[in-house]
């Protein structure tokens, strides 16, 4: 049994009677008539593994064997393959992505209404499909408008997500194996970076640099806009211009992980001076962020839970602040009226997998999701000193010589059965390491 069906299986053992309707992704306008790259949707991946744009799958665990997968994709199309590529055709979505019918997509409509038959709901994700969207709620109209003579129909459509969601939080070995590739080819990327950043160069060169490493690797590319920013650049949090000369005595932060042909993600980020060496106030920084990370990465066990480790991280950067008198005031006091925000205004991590920012609940209502074995998450905690945001009431100005540096350091951690395993650790982040002799 493939990783794929395994994974149906699981999932149609979930449904009970309910009609799962996935939709693959589309092609995307970048500009004109020019389209971005396909990216997959990871849904649709997750329990396919078929990679063309517009399909459809069905899950239907209340029909009889050998009915229960149906995949609707392009058919085959010489003339229109010449432009955009081969694609897998009707027999061979059978052949090799294991699905039990296959039919051309422009049957979708006037064979779905058969399919649902036997359905007591429908799972399919509004809001997202417009054009699967239209054809799922014409056909579930007419099916309810028939449902006094034919006596049932579905009678409820709800949301897929919390299903697939909750099967996509916790990473079969398989998946965690690909984890581990994207991360070694990420931490080579980052450490080339950092052994070739010099005073001049410009952002984007090394922005080329990881790149570069990504795509000789055989990886798809950079898994979200790579971020090289330096000195005050690095206080904004999504720049993506990386277009600015590295200055002697900045520091550079580099936030950048590639997406494998499969689409897994790492994620990783590494700050470190341009020159070589910090400056007193950036060590002292940097010294607290990287407690910080350590500090939370401990806590990282079963049983923890995402708010745990941002608290663990909290208090480590709020301690450190107020030693070095960037704050003033009580550990919990700083926290719970958060006069921290304007150094640190982002939580320490996320769910990593599919997506970047991988899918999958925090919280139940008040009940935060306790981590298992086989999760996996960011912890990248950061110090932004800069002028963006003011500075809360009865809190020091902030002085000069502190403006300008944006440190993060960002690990992808997976949860073991007894601590955890951190996919990135050998990119270095020991001040010692990262300082050039
Ligand atoms: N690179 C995106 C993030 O760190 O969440
Ligand atoms: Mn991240
Ligand atoms: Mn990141």
């Amino acid at each position: 049994m493939t990783t794929f069906n395994k994974r149906r299986e699981r999932f149609l053992a979930q449904l009970g009677d309910v009609a799962a309707i996935i939709p693959a992704a589309s092609l995307v306008t970048h500009h004109a008539d020019c389209e971005h790259r396909f990216r997959q949707d990871s849904d649709f991946w997750y329990l396919t593994g078929f990679d063309e744009p517009d399909a459809i799958a069905l899950l239907l665990p209340f029909r009889p064997l050998g009915e229960r997968f149906i995949l609707f994709v392009h058919p085959k199309d010489p003339a229109l393959e010449v432009w955009q590529g081969s694609r897998c055709g009707i027999k061979d979505a059978v052949k090799y992505f294991g699905a039990d019918l296959a039919h051309p997509l422009d049957e979708f409509s006037q064979r779905l209404g058969d399919y649902l038959v036997g359905a007591e709901s429908i799972a399919f994700r509004v809001g997202k499909h417009s054009k699967v969207e239209e054809i799922v709620l014409g056909v579930w109209s007419a099916q309810l408008d028939m449902a006094s003579r034919r006596g049932l129909a579905p009678y409820s459509l709800i949301a897929p997500c919390p299903f697939i969601h909750q099967l996509r939080l916790r990473k079969d070995p398989e998946e965690l194996e690909r984890m581990r590739e994207a991360a070694r080819i990420s931490v080579e990327a980052h450490e080339l970076a950092r052994k070739v950043a010099r005073p001049g160069m410009n952002e984007r060169e090394l922005q080329a640099v990881i790149e570069k490493h990504f795509l000789e690797k055989g990886a798809r590319g950079p898994a979200y806009g790579s971020i090289v920013a330096t000195g005050d650049n690095a206080c904004i949090l999504h720049y993506t211009a990386n277009n600015a000369p590295l200055r002697d005595g900045d520091l550079l932060l580099i936030d950048a992980g590639c997406s494998l042909e499969d689409y897994y993600n790492a994620d990783i980020t590494r700050t470190f001076p341009v020159n070589g060496k910090f400056n007193s106030e950036q060590r002292a920084l940097y010294e607290i962020v990287f407690a910080a990370q350590q500090a939370a990465i401990e806590t990282i066990c079963p049983g923890q839970n995402a708010e745990g480790v941002h608290q663990a991280a909290l208090k480590v950067l709020v301690e450190g602040l107020l030693e070095i008198g960037l704050l003033v005031g009580s550990v919990d006091e700083v926290i719970e009226k958060g006069f921290y925000r304007h150094f640190y205004m982002h939580r320490t991590g996320h769910w990593l997998g599919l997506d970047v920012h991988d899918v999958g609940a925090y919280r139940l209502g008040e009940y935060p999701v306790d981590l298992q074995s086989g999760m996996v998450l960011t912890v990248e905690p950061g110090l932004y000193i800069s002028e963006r945001l003011p500075v809360p009431e009865g809190q020091p100005e902030i002085d000069d010589c502190w403006k300008g540096i944006g440190i993060r350091i960002e690990d992808d951690v997976l949860v073991t059965d007894d601590g955890s395993e951190v996919f990135t650790e050998s990119a270095v982040s020991k001040v010692e390491d990262v300082e050039r002799c």
